[in-house]
Parts: C-alpha cells; sequence; structure tokens
C-alpha cells in the first residue's frame, strides 16, 4: 500500500519536473573541459544545457533522462578528447556514466564520489592517467566499474573491493602496480569473483588471480642445476688432473728407465 502511495506520487509529480540547475551546471561543464574535433555532440548547446530534459524525452545526443533529470549519459566512440569535469558530479541522478572508446586524457575526479546513485562507470579505452580515485567506494550502488585500457597509475585501491554490488571489475592494460588488493582478488563468500583477465597487461602489478611473476632470484631448478654442473665439472677435472698426473709420473718413470738403461749400457 506505501509502496503504492510512493508510485502514484512519484508518477502524477512528473509534469511539475523543473529544469534543474545541477544537470544544468554538470553539462555545461563538462561541455567544456571536453573536446570534441569531429563535431559530433552538434545539439551541446548552452540553451540545451538549461533544459536538458522533458520528463522521459532528453534533447541532448547521448543523454538518457528519467523524471526530468539526467541518469544515463553515453557518449562512447566519439572521438572525444579533452578531460573529465570534476562538476560532473552535480549530474546527481545519474546512474550510468558511459564515455568509453574516446581518446579522453587527465585524471579520473575524485568528485565522481558525489554521484551517490551510481551504478556503472565505463571509462575504457581512453588515455586516463593518475590513480583510480579510492573515493569511489562511496558510491555504494556501483556494481560496474570498467577501467581497461588506460595510462592509469599506482595501485589498485583496496576498498573498492567494500563494494558489495560489484559484479564487473576490470583494470587490465594499464599502468598500474603493487599487490592486487585480497577485497578484490580473492573476494569472500557469495560475492563475485574477477579473474586474471580483470588484471592483466599491467607491468607492476603482481599477486592472486595473475600468474606468479618470474622471479628475479635463482630458480630451484637453476639452482639444481648449478649443483650438478660444478659436480660433474669438479669429477672432470680432478679426473683430467689425475690423469695428468699419472701420464707425468709415466712419463718421469720412462725417462728414469731410459737414465738407467743409458748407465746400464755404459757398462
Ligand atoms: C540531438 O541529437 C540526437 C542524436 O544525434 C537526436 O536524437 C536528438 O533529437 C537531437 N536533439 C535536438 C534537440 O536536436
Ligand atoms: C566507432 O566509430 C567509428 C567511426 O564512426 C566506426 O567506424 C566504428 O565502427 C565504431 N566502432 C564501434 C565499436 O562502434
Ligand atoms: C558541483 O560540483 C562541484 C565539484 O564537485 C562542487 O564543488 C559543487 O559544490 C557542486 N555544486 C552543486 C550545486 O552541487
Ligand atoms: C564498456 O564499454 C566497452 C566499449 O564501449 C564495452 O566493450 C564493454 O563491454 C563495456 N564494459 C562493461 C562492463 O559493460
Ligand atoms: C583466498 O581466500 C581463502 C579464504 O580466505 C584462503 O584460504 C586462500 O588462501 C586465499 N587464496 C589466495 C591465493 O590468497
Ligand atoms: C574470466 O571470466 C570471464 C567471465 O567473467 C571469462 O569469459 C573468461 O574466460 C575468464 N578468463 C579466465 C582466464 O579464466
Amino acid at each position: 500500500m506505501g509502496l503504492l502511495i510512493l508510485f502514484l506520487l512519484t508518477y502524477t509529480a512528473l509534469p511539475l519536473a523543473t529544469p534543474d540547475p545541477n544537470d544544468e551546471a554538470c553539462l555545461t561543464q563538462l561541455s567544456q573541459t571536453l573536446k570534441d574535433p569531429l563535431n559530433n555532440l552538434q545539439n551541446w548547446t548552452k540553451s540545451t544545457f538549461a533544459n536538458p530534459c522533458s520528463g522521459f524525452t532528453s534533447y541532448l545526443t547521448g543523454a538518457t533522462c528519467n523524471n526530468g533529470r539526467i541518469y544515463k549519459l553515453s557518449l562512447t566512440n566519439l572521438s572525444l578528447q579533452g578531460s573529465i569535469s570534476p562538476f560532473l558530479s552535480n549530474c546527481t541522478n545519474l546512474q550510468s556514466l558511459d564515455l568509453s572508446s574516446n581518446s579522453i586524457s587527465g585524471p579520473i575526479p575524485q568528485d565522481l564520489q558525489y554521484l551517490v546513485n551510481l551504478a556503472a562507470l565505463n571509462l575504457s579505452s581512453n588515455r586516463l592517467e593518475g590513480e583510480i580515485p579510492r573515493q569511489l567506494m562511496l558510491c555504494a550502488y556501483l556494481n560496474v566499474i570498467d577501467l581497461h585500457d588506460n595510462l592509469l597509475t599506482g595501485e589498485i585501491p583496496q576498498e573498492l573491493g567494500l563494494l558489495a554490488r560489484l559484479s564487473a571489475f576490470d583494470v587490465s592494460n594499464n599502468k598500474l602496480s603493487g599487490p592486487i588488493p585480497e577485497s578484490l582478488g580473492n573476494r569472500s563468500g557469495n560475492l563475485p569473483r574477477f579473474n586474471s583477465t580483470s588484471f592483466q597487461g599491467n607491468k607492476g602489478l603482481y599477486g592472486y588471480p595473475l600468474p606468479p611473476m618470474k622471479s628475479k632470484g635463482l630458480s630451484v631448478l637453476a639452482i639444481v642445476g648449478i649443483g650438478l654442473g660444478s659436480g660433474l665439472a669438479s669429477l672432470v677435472f680432478s679426473f683430467t688432473g689425475v690423469c695428468i698426473w699419472l701420464k707425468i709420473t709415466e712419463e718421469k718413470m720412462a725417462a728414469e728407465e731410459g737414465k738407467m738403461s743409458q748407465y746400464m749400457s755404459d757398462y
């Protein structure tokens, strides 16, 4: 009954939805930091930012509206450059942010932590650099974090393992380093697990589920090999030594014998 009332309230309130100043700030700022050399975002204009949604209808390429607010932004494969504005966090109803397959550079803004409704974050295949913000752990509804194919550095924040709903996590092909947090590499209980595919292609990253790194020291096999080898070598060496000694003594004896026979012949 309560749910029904809530439902009715939400939907009867719909026609009253007014343009949201936060969404306007978000879109205005984002359009300033992103560069659009192919002019793929032709209708991303100031006049549209003031009123990007009417109920469920969006007037912007890549934006989806719900109840007069932007709840989905999907700008993939549009040759976008530039960087991600921290003011993107003003789109507070955003549930899905997909900027994948562009050439966007700069950092992942820490301010994305204020997108408390965010469920899917796909920034894969760009040129993003800097560290993965540990503050993303505050986006409690996140179930997709896809950051593969970027230039991200530093360690994977172990706090991300606290995201209980996380069911897709991909940071492969970056420049990450350090240990894979157990909270992500070896998740406990019924939490969805991530295999090596999620972590591969990062030179400095190590730990389960990645295969063990080639050890810099000597492997057991090498040590055994060297032991056997040197044993054999010393055997061969001492054998030759003995042979030479025998040969020399033989020659000495032969020479002695020769002398003897010389002396003998004198007699
Ligand atoms: C903006 O562009 C998208 C697709 O390019 C189109 O669906 C939408 O109707 C356009 N909006 C306006 C207001 O022109
Ligand atoms: C990306 O865009 C280019 C050019 O518009 C197109 O040729 C290509 O098929 C697109 N790729 C994907 C995966 O959609
Ligand atoms: C918009 O986002 C910026 C950066 O996160 C923040 O400083 C500012 O307070 C936000 N504005 C509003 C109205 O929420
Ligand atoms: C993220 O976007 C890429 C390219 O658009 C897509 O291939 C990939 O499946 C997406 N990731 C997830 C987890 O949906
Ligand atoms: C993974 O976690 C389990 C249970 O906590 C533990 O027994 C196991 O040793 C861990 N595996 C690795 C490779 O760390
Ligand atoms: C990792 O898991 C994905 C599905 O989540 C699967 O497609 C892939 O084959 C797995 N890779 C390895 C190396 O196990």
